[in-house]
């Protein structure tokens, strides 16, 4: 099964840094991608590839469009789709007041399965094609989330959340029950189709050292799985790690001392840290994910990228719904732009694209399997529209380069946007 995409096509092919390098980047104003069994056979000119194209390949034509890379959510939590957009907390008093709230109701596995669906069909029609995901405290929401990444044959790496303590007593575990359940979950859906296991302890605040500790005995027992967690996101949260964990010389020696700083382990926020935890995050392989709305909208505090990348640490954009404000990689985008624009730092449109595909490839470290157009990769990629509404389709009309159409793309882009998704080849 042959099939050619043509279009203008556009990937990174490394960080094109703050002054989008023209050598990280592939553009082919009139391109075609070609797939064979769900993976990326080849790609180029149209000029070059059309004519050597065999006569039972199928063509499809997005000719105006622009073929990019799917894009990949390092950081969100599909429960929280609940409460998106409530109004006026800060992180620990958003946690206690809505967040909460909202996972108890997932205790019943019927909810989970009608909100993990929901939330697998708005990432797609975004054009989200991978995604780390919390869970809540209960096992079967995990279960509800593979069970709807898989009918789509989506890539998809999630956990159940581990919270033993610091919260209400209906969403606690034990650090023996998180640990059973957790691994459990692993053996069910970890490497099944495309779907991975991320251990996913909430933070250090609501865990005991009990549960740390398993989590992290977890870690040592399936060295391949993920550890998805939160990192120094609030001065207050930083404050109370401090406080509860006195032997630690930072909050991420917390994490470390428990052996769940590693690849593959990836950590939201990364706002508020030392230069010792920079240095531990490089030196570990660990990622962060840059989440800009939510960090705008609970008050968090500024991402600073260049200080990251500069220490080399793997950097991903996450949209963290419910404290982030929309599931759309493009709107999240525009907002790191706009972080990190208060710092004096540009953020030209490739490298935000690369930031939401190899980049955070990279970040999860699947950039061998996604993230760009190489061949052998799957092709899981999505069609931008620049006439998706009104007001892109005015602006586009004038523009002159295809960084500038990007960038209008990125500051005015939607789901309205993404004209279609694939996912292996096969639209979903
Ligand atoms: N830190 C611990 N839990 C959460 C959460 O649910 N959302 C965010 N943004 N930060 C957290
Ligand atoms: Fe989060």
């Amino acid at each position: 099964m042959r099939t050619a995409f043509r279009g203008s096509l556009f990937h990174c092919v490394a960080d094109p840094g703050e002054q989008d390098r023209d050598d990280a980047i592939v553009y082919f104003d009139d391109g075609v991608l070609v797939v064979e069994d769900g993976l990326v056979a080849g790609l180029g000119t149209a000029d070059e590839i059309m004519g050597s194209l065999s006569g039972d390949t199928r063509v499809e034509d997005f000719s105006g469009k622009l073929i990019v890379p799917g894009f990949i959510d390092c950081h969100v939590h599909y429960p929280q789709l609940d409460v998106i957009g409530s109004f006026g907390e800060e992180l620990l008093d958003w946690l206690h007041r809505y967040a909460f709230p909202c996972e108890m109701r997932f205790a019943d596995a019927a909810y989970a399965r009608e909100v993990a669906g929901l939330f697998v069909d708005e990432l797609l029609k975004n054009g989200t094609t991978t995604a780390l995901v919390f869970g809540t405290v209960h096992a079967h929401s995990a279960d509800a989330v593979f069970e709807a990444a898989a009918a789509k044959d989506m890539r998809l790496i999630a956990g159940k959340v581990l919270m033993d303590s610091n919260c209400p007593e209906a969403l606690r575990d034990s650090a023996a029950t998180g640990y059973e359940h957790s691994r459990q979950l692993i053996e069910r859906w970890h490497g099944k189709g495309r779907l991975g296991y991320a251990i996913t302890p909430r933070f250090a605040l609501t865990s005991s050292e009990a549960q740390l500790e398993a989590a992290g005995r977890l870690a040592a027992e399936y060295p391949d799985v993920w550890v998805h967690t939160h990192l120094a996101e609030n001065h207050d949260e930083v404050e109370q790690i401090s406080r509860m964990f006195p032997w630690s010389s930072s909050y991420l020696d917390v994490y470390d001392r428990f052996g769940l700083v590693r690849e593959r382990s990836v950590f939201a926020h990364c706002l508020h840290l030392e230069d010792e935890e920079c240095r531990l995050m490089a030196g570990s392989g660990a990622a962060a994910a840059h989440c800009p709305t939510s960090n705008m909208y609970l008050g968090s505090g500024l991402f600073d990228l260049r200080r990251l990348r500069e220490a080399r640490i793997r950097v991903g954009l996450g949209t963290d719904v419910g404290g982030g404000t929309s599931l759309s990689l493009l709107k999240t985008m525009r907002e790191a732009y706009k972080v990190m624009h208060l710092q004096r730092q540009p953020l030209p449109p490739g490298r935000a694209l690369y930031l939401a595909t190899l980049g955070a490839a990279e970040a999860l470290y699947l950039d061998d399997r996604i993230g760009n157009f190489d061949v052998g990769k799957e092709a899981d990629f999505i069609v931008l529209d620049p006439r998706g509404t009104s007001i892109s389709a005015h602006r586009t009309a004038h523009t002159s380069s295809l960084g500038e159409l990007l960038f209008a793309l990125i500051v005015l882009g939607d789901d309205r946007n993404i004209a279609a998704t694939y996912l292996q080849g096969v639209r979903a």
